[in-house]
């Protein structure tokens, strides 16, 4: 299986779910979790023996700049954390020239920065695979995770209904273009002024074949007879200056157990984190019977191995 994914793969970019069709997000579902096996069975696979990623933070990260570095090295390769404040970045250096000159000694490079532009010129630049680590507009890595996750715990993704109940940021952008493409439902609940961008729920409806794209301001309507619930923070990366104004506008969005009886008995409930606990989920929810969180977390590991393996 391993020979004709990467023919597929190798060598392209990672930048935004919408290059990525459904087929392909569950050949990568099915390779991290035979990796994921494997890792529990003791079994090492070196895909990436003498290979080096770039990881290039602008701003800060827990999971991906963790599970990207044991990823490389579960993979027999080497990665190399890139504050941009102490790259010639922060003194001018372009992002594309960036990417030009560590292209001549890495194999891939991952980034997190806020514009989305910045990644696609990091891409221009590079003549090595580039993967989005986070953007202010995508975060492709964390939902290729989320799928596993929903996979692994529902044995299914297609006919699912997943309800998003916060913010249209980032993370919801990238399941808005991941769900109708294997055959999810998606729902999502934000305050009016706080919907995902119009582009993204468009490109969402035209891939949505057999399946729902339903955006709303009522949480309960979203939420009920989910599958899946899944949440954010209220104020991403780069906002923490509207941090209060969004505490009190988002209170009808937050994750506790009046909202999710609405929800299917078996829902299961999800967020990327770092999570602000008694803004947009409570304990008791995310402590919770239903929380697969952790699982979540540890899937960023494996489905990132799975794409180094591929893409590198
Ligand atoms: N979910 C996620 O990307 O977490 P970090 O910001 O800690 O990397
Ligand atoms: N929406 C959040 C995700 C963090 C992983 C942010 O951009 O800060």
């Amino acid at each position: 299986m391993y020979t004709s994914l990467r023919k597929r793969f190798y060598r392209r970019h990672l930048l935004s779910l919408k290059d990525v069709s459904g087929e392909e997000i569950m050949a990568i579902i099915n390779f991290a979790l035979e990796l994921k096996e494997a890792k529990s069975r003791g079994e090492t696979f070196t895909f990436c023996i003498g290979k080096t990623l770039a990881m290039i933070f602008q701003k800060p990260s827990t999971r991906t700049r963790v599970s990207f570095e044991v990823a490389m090295y579960q993979l027999g390769g080497h990665a190399l954390y890139l504050n941009a404040v102490d790259l010639q970045l922060g003194r001018g250096e372009t992002v594309g020239d960036t990417a030009r000159a560590l292209s001549r000694y890495v194999d891939g490079i991952m980034i997190r920065t806020f514009d989305q532009q910045d990644v696609e010129a990091v891409a221009s630049g590079a003549t090595v695979p580039v993967i989005n680590g986070l953007t202010d507009r995508e975060h492709p890595c964390q939902i290729l995770a989320d799928l596993m996750t929903i996979f692994e715990h529902k044995k299914r993704l297609a006919g699912l209904k997943l309800a998003w109940v916060g913010d249209g940021n980032n993370v919801c952008h990238s399941l808005l273009l991941a769900c109708p493409n294997v055959g999810m439902d998606i729902h999502v609940a934000s305050p009016p002024g706080y919907e995902p961008l119009p582009d993204i729920i468009a490109a969402a409806r035209a891939a949505a074949k057999n399946s729902k794209v339903d955006i709303t301001a009522d949480a309960v309507a979203a939420v009920r007879d989910a599958d899946v619930v899944v949440t954010d923070t209220w104020a991403s990366m780069g906002q923490e200056g509207e941090h209060g104004r969004r505490v009190k506008i988002f209170q009808e969005y937050q994750v506790n157990s009046g909202l999710v009886g609405h929800a299917k008995p078996d829902f299961i409930f999800l967020h990327c984190l770092p999570a602000h606990r008694g803004e947009e989920v409570l304990d008791e929810i995310i402590d919770g019977p239903a929380s697969r969180v952790w699982d979540e977390a540890e899937n960023r590991l494996h489905t990132q191995k799975a794409l180094l393996a591929l893409l590198l």
